[in-house]
């Protein structure tokens, strides 16, 4: 096919990441603690005398609803989902959660500036407010901003005084505003930082790099300042602390200095190799010293073209990504770097290398965990735009606010090397009509403009509609959210000559649970409000993993996928939406604890390419099952394998391609259970034996089992452990039916913070300290108080050993 020459080439690009500095000239302040909370609409809480004394103290980041209750009136939503082909409006119950996010609050915090003067600046910035954010500073109204995913900050200079200042904010949060769990209040960090009126502008840097070879990087610095007849001195360092490049400038053009630096032999940032400097940069005022930023950043290109589709670093590559959404389950939407940084673990085991924040911005902890353990970004923005999916969505604001909540998106976040794609939405109505077509356009020159280093795109569903009106031809990347029956129309049709999977599979499944007859379905519901691990269920839009898996190998234009999603959420209990008492998402490859589902492995089978994968499910407890047909299913890297049931053997699976999935899993489809044990053996492609692996009948719950994912966590008051909790019979055999409910007690420098067992109808809340096994197992989080010393875990039930566990906090 005649291709026009359309080749998007992005520079390569050095990129800065804020950290928490602490010069003598600038200060950054995170207000996490000593916070006053209040739900309500208390007109007079923004004044400086008001009496809070009452109100709950609390820390931030925060989440006011996800201590429950559970209710099914919360934000019950009688609509007809259009995305999802619906022909009349039902009542959708745990649509966001069940979890009462709706409403108002108040939250207060006296902040101390015993040096606050002349000559000195004041930002508060927040990394998020859930949501139409009121900000209030000794009882004067300093700012509001709507989209509760946004990141903003307030001069607030003039509102502060040496000595004691109070700062308020309020929050609301609408019925019907969103369409999964949005959490409730200051869900991400606030930080107060003070330097000098002539300073380094907030997000006032931007690196970029117009050369690159194996010899040097050419890194072109530009930074933003206030003030005049400055002097910019930049240092980058390498990973050993080692200066390698430095530049000094004083040539101001307007409020910005443009500095050059070179250096040599740069390593090059990738999800292999996640290599990050650290760059320097002093601004003086004749000898003194007015602001200083430390900070890291990682040196790599991208690049997009109809002939190789995706390339990082000259290597072309496609995305083997999952969809997040932000809530982090039991800790639900309160952002906390070791909940984000064991998700990131558990996906890189897997073999993922690439996060799509959806359907908003992302928090910045996540984009620097994937900066530092190597994930690649696509970070998104709207989940709407000017036409509602829901009644009170981001319609509201689009037009006032969608250009300055990307502005803020693009400055806060461009220097973070994992980004290498925006989006500026998902699945918006607009995609129907011209007017879709020119805002899709109107935002796309919004991130050229700020950032041309990256392309943009839109997952759309209505591809049909985009290929008439133009929509999907003016996108940099064509995304699509399944329609895979569309991939090749598309791909003709449009114009770049590559397509992106922006949102594929929405397979559904609850961890450990499996259905007979094994059969493909769509839209398939059960009595106990559960889907099947032997992942054949999907919805009426979407599909199963491996007819995604036969685009991304067969059609070179296919760059990669980003798989909905990578863990369970709280809302959108698809194929249950107005089943209650579901209230969390079935679409997760890991559930809500966190766990790993069986297609986990199947998705590990082919992206983790460096390690063996040999998975047999389903588990091997079926009473009453003796002599029915059990279908085993196992996903291995491996091209064939041999079952065998006590000894017996089952025969030979060999990969095929007579369906996708004969292509990517071996299946026996007779097997007929008894009980005892089954024993896979694996073979590569020429025969050869390679790995074993057995699963048994177990017997009865006999004892407790605790794993963790760290013993040893940080005094912070923020860090957590995360145990695995199970129970075995006398032989040590995992229990994968057993469903006891257990008690948790913390003891020593730590304390109880929640548990979570993936049931996506269980109503026990997270943070009381019992709650029933699912599928014989749930997960208990641990977290560290300031103080090191031990800490004890112990788990308790009835008829059963318990167990302890013993974790460790140091500074
Ligand atoms: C998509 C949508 C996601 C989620 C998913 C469920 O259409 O973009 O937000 O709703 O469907 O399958």
């Amino acid at each position: 096919m005649q291709r026009p020459n359309l080749c998007i080439a992005f520079p390569v690009i050095i990129l800065m990441l804020p950290m928490m500095v602490f010069s003598q000239v600038r200060t950054i302040m995170e207000l996490d603690t000593d916070w006053r909370f209040q739900k309500g609409t208390d007109e007079q809480a923004y004044s400086v005398d008001f009496d809070d004394s009452e109100w709950e103290h609390v820390t931030v980041p925060h989440d006011w609803a996800i201590y429950g209750p559970f209710d099914k009136e919360v934000d019950m939503q009688l609509v007809r989902i259009e995305q999802n082909g619906e022909e009349v409006a039902t009542e959708k119950t745990g649509r966001t959660g069940a979890l009462p996010h709706i409403g108002q609050a108040w939250y207060r915090n006296e902040f101390d500036l015993p040096a606050f003067e002349d000559g000195k600046k004041a930002i508060l910035l927040f990394e998020g407010a859930m949501s139409e954010p009121k900000v209030y500073v000794n009882g004067e109204k300093v700012g509001e901003w709507n989209y509760g995913y946004s990141y903003f900050y307030f001069d607030i200079t003039n509102y502060v005084s040496k000595g004691k200042n109070t700062l308020a904010v309020q929050l609301t949060n609408s019925e019907l505003s969103s369409r999964w769990y949005p959490g409730a209040g200051l869900y991400r960090k606030v930080s107060l930082i003070v330097k000098d009126i002539e300073s380094i502008a907030q997000w006032g840097t931007f690196v970029t790099t117009p050369f690159i070879s194996d010899a040097l990087a050419k890194v072109t610095i530009k930074t933003k300042v206030s003030g005049e007849q400055l002097t910019l001195v930049t240092h980058i360092l390498d990973k050993n602390n080692d200066t390698i490049a430095s530049n000094s400038s004083n040539h101001l053009f307007g409020n910005e200095f443009e500095q050059n630096l070179a250096v040599p032999n740069p390593k090059l940032w990738s999800p292999e190799s996640p290599y990050l400097y650290t760059a320097v940069s002093r601004l003086f005022k004749g000898d003194k010293l007015k602001d200083e930023i430390r900070q890291r950043f990682g040196i790599r290109s991208i690049r997009y073209d109809a002939k190789n589709g995706f390339s990082l670093n000259g290597k072309v590559r496609k995305f083997k990504g999952v969809c997040l959404h932000h809530d982090l389950g039991p800790l639900g939407t309160a952002v906390n770097t070791a909940a984000l940084r064991r998700q990131l673990s558990i996906l890189k085991d897997m073999g993922v290398d690439a996060i799509r924040s959806s359907h908003n911005m992302p928090s910045l902890e996540q984009l620097e965990l994937c900066d530092e353990m190597g994930f690649m970004f696509l970070a998104e923005s709207f989940d709407e735009w000017a036409k509602p999916k829901v009644k009170n969505g981001y319609n509201r604001f689009f037009k006032t606010d969608a250009e300055k909540d990307l502005v803020n998106l693009i400055h806060a976040t461009r220097n973070h090397p994992c980004i290498v794609m925006w989006s500026s939405g998902n699945e918006v109505p607009d995609q129907w009509g011209t007017e879709g077509a020119k805002r899709a356009k109107w935002l796309q020159d919004i991130f050229h403009r700020e950032d041309p280093t990256r392309p943009v795109t839109v997952g759309m569903d209505q591809v049909q509609a985009t290929m008439e009106s133009g929509f999907g031809a003016l996108l940099d990347v064509p995304g699509l959210n399944y329609r895979l029956h569309l991939y090749e129309e598309a791909y003709k049709r449009f114009p770049q000559g590559f397509l992106l999977g922006s949102e594929t599979a929405s397979t559904v499944s609850s961890r450990g649970v499996y259905k007979f007859p094994v059969e493909k379905a769509k839209m398939k519901q059960y009595d106990d409000f559960q889907s099947s691990s032997y992942d054949l269920e999907y919805c009426d839009w979407s599909n199963l993993p491996d007819d995604d898996f036969v685009l991304q190998d067969d059609k070179p234009w296919v760059i990669g996928e980003f798989v909905w999603t990578g863990f369970d959420y709280l809302g959108e209990p698809t194929p249950y939406d107005e089943m209650w008492p579901s209230r969390s998402s079935y679409f997760g490859i890991c559930d809500l604890a966190g766990l790993p589902k069986d297609r986990y492995y199947l998705y590990r089978s082919r992206w983790n390419t460096k390690e063996e994968t040999l998975h047999i499910l389903p588990h091997w407890n079926w009473e009453g099952r003796e002599g029915k047909v059990t279908p085993v299913f196992v996903y291995t890297n491996y091209n064939s394998a041999e079952l065998f049931v006590n000894g017996k053997s089952m025969g030979v699976q060999k990969k095929n391609n007579s369906s996708p999935q004969n292509r990517y899993r071996l299946m026996w489809m007779d097997v007929k259970y008894e009980p005892g044990t089954i024993k896979v053996v694996a073979f590569d492609k020429d025969g050869k034996e390679k790995l074993t692996k057995e699963i048994h009948t177990a017997g009865k719950p006999y004892q407790i089992k605790l794993e963790t994912d760290r013993i040893v966590i940080k005094a912070d008051g923020k860090d957590l452990a995360f145990v695995t909790v199970s129970v075995v019979d006398k032989n040590g055999i995992f229990c994968p039916t057993a469903s006891k409910q257990l008690k948790f007690k913390v003891k020593g420098n730590g304390t109880y913070r929640a548990a979570c067992n993936g049931d996506a109808t269980s109503l026990e809340l997270f943070h009381v300290p019992t709650m029933k096994l699912f599928s014989g197992k749930l997960v208990v989080l641990v977290q560290s108080t300031d103080l090191e010393g031990n800490i004890d875990l112990i788990v308790s039930g009835d008829q059963v050993k318990k167990a302890s566990l013993s974790l460790q906090s140091v500074p």
